[in-house]
């Protein structure tokens, strides 16, 4: 009885790996470009607000949660195949293939500078925000000079 479980479970695993691997490069590009788009209204959405003579600390603490939320999915979105070399538009360059290892360290930094930032947030102090707030952009420039088309 166990066994068939068990290899019903590696089924229905398989399947769904299966399917993961079945989107196609251009769906994948789509979502990523997403949720960069989120990762950047976030960031600007701290930004605008630390320049505010009274910033909302609820907002911060909202974009950073985003922000964090979006951080963590980015190494995932970067599948082989998912460069111009897909077809679809795309600003990632094949650097990110060819030396994955520091894309990875990349996506890692800025993982690490967004929880930073919620923990800046959480502590409701809006001089702990704004002192976490250039390595997190730090981060984000980072990738792009090496990684990240120009428009
Ligand atoms: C690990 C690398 C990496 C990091 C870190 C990174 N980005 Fe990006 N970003 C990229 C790549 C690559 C693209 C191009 C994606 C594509 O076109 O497929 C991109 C695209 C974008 C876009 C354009 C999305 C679109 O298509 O409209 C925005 C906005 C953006 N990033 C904002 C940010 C901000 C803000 C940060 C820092 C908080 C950041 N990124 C950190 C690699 C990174």
């Amino acid at each position: 009885m166990n066994r068939k479980i068990t290899a019903i479970a590696a089924l229905t695993l398989g399947l769904a790996s299966a399917a993961v691997y079945a989107a196609k490069p251009a769906d994948i590009i789509a979502a990523r470009q997403a949720n960069f788009k989120v990762i950047g209204k976030s960031f600007k959405g701290i930004m605008d607000e630390m320049r505010k003579p009274a910033p909302d600390m609820a907002m911060i603490k909202a974009s950073a949660n985003a922000l964090a939320g979006g951080s963590s999915k980015v190494s995932g979105y970067f599948p082989k195949g998912s460069g111009p070399e897909a077809g679809a538009k795309t600003h990632a360059l094949p650097a990110i293939w060819a030396k994955n290892a520091d894309f990875k360290k990349s996506a890692a930094n800025l993982v690490a500078a967004s929880k930073k930032m919620q923990l800046a947030a959480n502590s409701n102090n809006i001089d702990t925000v704004k002192a976490a707030f250039p390595a997190l952009g730090g981060t984000c420039k980072g990738c792009h000079d090496q990684f990240k088309a120009k428009d």
